[in-house]
């Protein structure tokens, strides 16, 4: 399918961890995770994982009205978190190890608190008016346009001092700014600089399609019925429109040509990942430019796949029709806005979900607790707190949010036993907890940790291409990946019975429902309910 080439960039070969700071280890007794807490486990991710690189969604001062989608400053740390030595500290510490530190910028959008709005706010006349997208309303009163938000009704706001809406693609606490005047451009491209300075070696560009709009503001029009099987997570009322005039203008494609010589004026091979949902592939990898815009726009399409062979593999194929010659691809199947994978794809295929997401042709990210095969936690009403899904029932996403659960017992190694954490760990983070999972040799942790290792020794799984293999029996995947000389095959049961395969010879190194390694013969093998396997194939021949 592809050819194998040497690829030197440490964020091709890289693992990345997203840490959710609010949920992976309080070290103040505010129920709250904090950048401390991230730095003392950092020996966890880099050595007892495995893990090259760790992404931290939003730490910066900010109102939270969207747990920190909502920055009120780019270039600071919110007290909760912690202070700007502790981001230094975590920075140090983390390249010590040996890991990359991947930050959360926020530039569709910063919170109706930050100064720079205050400003735009304060009269039609200030000189930070245009920083924000206002707009008169209709001769009626109405808004500008008939542009939605996803987290539910229009994406206007009336401020009724100045006589003008503005605009907020989320939500009215999280203003647009306007990316068409340079004043912001620079700003924030400083607020980049800010980090880069300091010695970060990349960012996860939050909606980052959202930045560029249709400039006359033209309405968006219904969208005809769906003719493809949905690929994305379903928005309800807001798919019933075409997205077309509020975001993904093509004027953005300049913004990153220029944000990436930013990032080239250092050294280091800093990397921008993009937060782009589109639908249409073709037009997902425009977001790769020729090699000089982001380095990837990360690729969700796995997250809403329906878990079975066919569904799985004409995604990635789809995937690697359109991923241009010096692009590289990715694969995501968790993050904090999305259902838990375990819950998705049911805990028993959470091993063979581990062994799909490390072992095909890409940079991989991993979901905190997504290693310990974390479910879906249910938070009872009274408890529900994202104003997603306060707003719109059924999008709530503190399911997938809660507390990491490092021990047994109250506290859970995340805060202190007495104290009540910001959202609630579930009824099994007695059972599924990382200590726990760590002395049980078959536990999913340990599959994790074995497919790391598997995959820092092995080129084919780094940078090899990928090749299905046919004539396979309609629930197993199996495809195999060579560079050079080295050739390893991955097979995966999505079945619930057992399912024979014909393999090459070879030896077994991970199966993943089992322990040790096993062994496969010329006759073949027979994969268990659920399983995955990753074989040594040997050479080429
Ligand atoms: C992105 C973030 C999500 C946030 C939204 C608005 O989709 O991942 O958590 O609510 O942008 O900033």
């Amino acid at each position: 399918m592809t050819s194998a080439r040497s690829h030197t960039e440490w964020w091709k070969s890289a693992v990345i961890y997203h840490v959710y700071p609010r949920s992976f280890q309080d070290t103040t007794g505010s129920g709250v995770g904090d950048l401390n807490g991230i730095t003392r486990r950092l020996e966890y991710l880099s050595k007892t994982l495995g893990i090259d690189a760790v992404w931290i969604s939003p730490f910066y001062p900010s109102p939270m009205a969207d747990f920190g989608y909502d920055v009120a400053d780019y270039t600071d740390v919110d007290p909760l978190f912690g202070t700007l030595e502790d981001f230094d500290r975590l920075l140090d510490e983390a390249h010590r190890l040996g890991l990359k530190v991947i930050v959360d910028w926020v530039p569709n959008h910063s919170s109706d608190q930050h100064p720079w709005f205050l400003e735009s706010r304060a009269s039609r006349t200030n000189t930070r008016r245009d920083w924000y997208m206002w707009a008169d309303p209709k001769p009626d009163g109405s808004p500008p346009n008939n542009w939605l938000s996803p987290f539910g009704g229009p994406a206007w706001e009336f401020d009724e001092p100045t006589g003008q809406y503005y605009l907020h693609s989320f939500l009215r606490e999280q203003p647009d700014l306007n990316w068409r005047n340079p004043e912001v451009e620079a700003a924030m491209f400083d607020t980049l600089r800010f980090w880069l300075d300091r010695g970060v070696d990349g960012f996860r560009i939050d909606v980052a399609h959202y930045i560029m709009k249709d400039p006359n503001l033209t309405d968006i029009l219904p969208a005809p019925p769906p003719t493809h099987e949905a690929d994305f997570k379903p928005l309800g009322g807001y798919d019933a429109w075409e997205h077309v005039n509020d975001k993904g203008h093509p004027d953005v494609h300049a913004v990153f040509r220029r944000l990436r010589h930013v990032l080239d004026e250092y050294d280091g091979d800093r990397f921008a990942v993009g937060e782009i949902h589109i639908f249409d592939w073709h037009e997902w990898a425009t977001y790769y430019g020729n090699g000089d815009e982001l380095h990837m726009p990360f690729n969700f399409s796995l997250v809403w796949a329906e878990w079975n062979a066919t569904a799985i593999r004409r995604r990635i194929e789809a995937l690697e029709a359109v991923i241009p010659e010096d692009g590289w691809p990715n694969y995501v199947l968790g993050n904090h806005d999305e259902q838990r994978l375990a819950t998705r794809y049911g805990p028993q295929n959470a091993p063979a979900a581990a062994v799909l997401l490390l072992t095909l042709r890409g940079q991989p990210t991993i979901y905190y607790g997504d290693e310990i095969a974390r479910r879906e936690t249910p938070v009872p009403p009274e408890l529900q707190i994202d104003p997603w899904g306060l707003r719109v029932p059924g999008m709530g996403r503190d399911g997938c949010r809660t507390p990491m659960p490092w021990t047994p017992g109250p506290g859970h190694g995340f805060t202190l036993p007495d104290v009540e954490p910001w959202l609630p760990f579930g009824g099994d983070a007695d059972e599924r907890n990382v200590e726990t999972q760590l002395t049980d040799t078959a536990s999913v942790v340990n599959t994790y940790r074995r497919l790391l290792h598997i995959r820092r020794g092995r080129r084919s799984l780094l940078s090899g291409s990928i090749q299905f293999i046919d004539d396979l029996p309609a629930d197993v995947l199996g495809f195999v990946r060579a560079d050079g000389q080295e050739r390893t095959v991955v097979f995966i049961n999505f079945a619930d019975e057992t399912r024979p395969v014909r393999a090459l010879p070879g030896s077994a190194m991970l199966l993943s429902t089992e322990n040790g390694r096993g062994h496969v013969g010329t006759n073949g093998l027979v994969l268990s309910p659920h399983e995955a396997v990753v074989i040594d194939a040997g050479p080429v021949q």
